[in-house]
């Protein structure tokens, strides 16, 4: 595989969110002297205590601010000499998107359009230049049980979330073919990990087993997901920046589906294993609730592109990457605090009542 471009200056949108900061932990520690500039409002999703290991890194700079903020972005583009964007910063969490889709729209379509306008622009004086979209595989809408999703397959989305991130992918797509714009554009599947915040499923797990709280499980627990390890994730982003052929979209997954039921399950016994709790313990929790409005049945990737291609495949086994991430949990638990203080706290209890 061939590295195509090399990145000097690299501005990361959404760096202190889930995905963000796992990328930035992996990119400073892999590229000494590539700056990476991390571009985040920092919604209740957003959290600075996720970069502590890397605040004082003369390669890395944090402004506070919004990507719709197109003369912000110019500034910064300009005065950084940014020669890469990795656009990760979104409003991300489908139930939000629900019950607020606005939002939604604003952040990842007018946030996405007004990055590629600044982007393009700058581009015109620079070598060379690259831009990366995250995406996922949400935009390709639900899949029966059979099949899987390709770099092909239709947009199809069904919440507001997908909908807003394949109006974002088509942007990107238009962008590549209207100005010959230097894009990428990666869809992924669920990720886990470090730094995950505590209202998607795997975290909310964790936590709500430690405070003795409920296992809200939507529907009747048989949607199927793909998981990958956050840091294979950003494994790829960096192969994918480096050595993928502008215009190119690539899926990224685990090959590892799991009905959610089953992750339910899985967590609660890990958990009864640490806690020391007698087996079963954490599944008399588990309390079923009414589905998600539109909830997607099943997402299945087909990675082999990007394998083919680029030499990408996950190291992280999911039975490693669990266990690792369920320790993580239990030594972090300031952190987990200090996340879900304050707005999260609001949202949970106008969400779950408890
Ligand atoms: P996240 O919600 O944890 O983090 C989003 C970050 O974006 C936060 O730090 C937030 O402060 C920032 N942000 C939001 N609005 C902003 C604005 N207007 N200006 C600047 N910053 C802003 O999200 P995540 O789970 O880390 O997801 C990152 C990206 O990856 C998203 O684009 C998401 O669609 C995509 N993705 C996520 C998953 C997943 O499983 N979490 C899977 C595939 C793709
Ligand atoms: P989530 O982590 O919100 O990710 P996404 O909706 O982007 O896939 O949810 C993962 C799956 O778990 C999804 O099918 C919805 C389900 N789910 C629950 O059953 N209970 C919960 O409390 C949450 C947050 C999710």
């Amino acid at each position: 595989m061939q590295q195509l471009f090399t990145p000097t200056s690299l501005l990361v949108t959404g760096g202190a969110g889930f995905i963000g900061s796992n990328f930035i932990h992996h990119f400073l520690a892999g590229n000494p002297g590539c700056r990476v500039v991390n571009l985040d409002i920092l919604t209740y999703a957003g959290n600075l205590q996720n970069l502590t290991a890397v605040q004082d890194n003369p390669d890395y700079r944090f402004v506070k601010g919004d990507i719709c903020d197109g003369p912000l972005v110019e500034r910064l583009l300009t005065e950084e000499k940014i020669d890469a964007v990795v656009h990760f910063a979104a409003e991300s969490h489908v139930d939000r998107s629900i019950t607020g889709p606005e939002i939604f729209v604003r952040t990842n379509v007018l946030g996405t359009q007004t990055l590629l306008e600044a982007s393009r622009l700058h581009s015109e004086r620079m070598p060379s230049f690259r831009y990366l979209q995250i995406s996922t595989d949400e935009v390709y809408g639900s899949l029966g049980p059979e099949g899987f999703f390709t770099e092909e397959t239709p947009l199809a989305a069904n919440s507001p979330y997908s909908a807003s991130k394949a109006g974002a992918d088509l942007l990107v797509r238009a962008y590549h073919e209207t100005f010959q714009f230097p894009t990428l554009n990666t869809r992924c599947s669920n990720n886990y990990g470090p730094y995950h915040f505590p209202e998607k499923l795997i975290p909310l797990l964790i936590h709500n087993i430690l405070q003795k709280r409920s296992l809200p499980v939507y529907g009747d627990g048989l949607n199927v997901r793909d998981w990958l390890h956050v840091r294979d994730h950003a494994a790829a982003v960096e192969r994918v920046l480096k050595c993928g052929t502008p215009g190119s979209v690539f899926n990224i997954g685990g090959n590892n589906e799991w009905k959610n039921i089953d992750i339910v399950n899985l967590v609660c016994d890990l958990m009864d294993e640490r806690l020391e709790n007698p087996a079963g313990t954490s599944r008399k929790l588990i309390t079923f609730v009414k589905d998600r409005k539109g909830h997607d049945r099943r997402y299945a990737i087909d990675a082999s592109k990007l394998k083919r291609e680029l030499g990408w495949e996950p190291s992280y086994t999911f039975e490693r990457g669990i266990a690792e991430t369920i320790d993580w949990y239990l030594a972090n638990q300031g952190w987990v605090q200090e996340v879900t203080s304050g707005a999260y706290r609001e949202y949970y209890q106008a969400q779950y009542g408890a």
